[in-house]
């Protein structure tokens, strides 16, 4: 029978405190006036069951996945930023080294030793263009000297004159070098040894420059 609104389905409950008036005692649950939430802010477990059927640790510490990897844009944009400025710093500091590279220019003359030094057939070791690059002087006859680095081109070991074999050795993993040209005669070195260039000044030997094997 239709009410006095005349609504048939939702009939008056004449009982104030009847479950469909409860807001009208003060008795609403807070949650009442509540907007719904959006359909992505809603918390959906792994299992996709709804929260009541969840175990009771998970309805303890209920985590809001969407929320959790929800990624904001602004979060986004300064992820962008910082990683373009990650790169471009990286890009202005190898500018800069290649800047203070050229700007130290060529290595400047540096005297190695005098020829008497060094009997025919003798080595001696020295440090050229700086401190941190050994080389190697060889007097390999009466009259004429040659001069390498000493760093292995395989992985940096220092090479000997082998007076024996005539040629310059590497004793980590067998590699050999020509002691005339600095190419590689065995092993696993892949190019040869910088050749240090030398000029002969009185008695006094003197290195002017450095020449880089690359030819393999
Ligand atoms: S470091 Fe010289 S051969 Fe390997």
């Amino acid at each position: 029978m239709p009410d006095a609104r005349g609504d048939a389905r939702h009939p008056i409950d004449a009982l104030i405190d009847s479950p469909g008036r409860e807001g009208l005692t003060g008795t609403a649950p807070a949650s009442l006036y509540t907007p719904p939430a959006h359909r992505e802010q809603v918390s959906v477990a792994p299992d996709f069951a709804p929260p009541e059927a969840q175990p009771a640790w998970r309805q303890d510490f209920p985590i809001d996945w969407p929320q959790d990897v929800y990624v904001e844009r602004r979060d986004f944009v300064k992820f962008l930023v910082l990683t373009s400025a990650a790169f471009t710093l990286g890009q202005v500091w190898i500018g800069v080294q290649n800047w203070y590279r050229k700007r130290r220019g060529r290595p400047g003359v540096q005297r190695i030793a005098s020829q008497d030094d060094l009997a025919v057939g003798a080595a001696l070791s020295f440090t050229y263009p700086d401190a941190h690059e050994p080389c190697l002087l060889v007097r390999v006859a009466e009259r004429e000297f040659v001069a390498f680095s000493q760093k292995c081109t395989h992985l940096s070991c220092a090479v000997y004159y082998a007076a024996a074999t005539d040629r310059l050795e590497c004793p980590c993993h067998n590699g050999a070098f020509s002691v005339e040209t600095g190419r590689v005669l065995q092993g696993p070195p892949p190019r040869p040894l910088p050749r240090i260039k030398l000029d002969q000044r009185g008695d006094d030997i003197y290195a002017v420059g450095v020449e880089q094997g690359d030819e393999p």
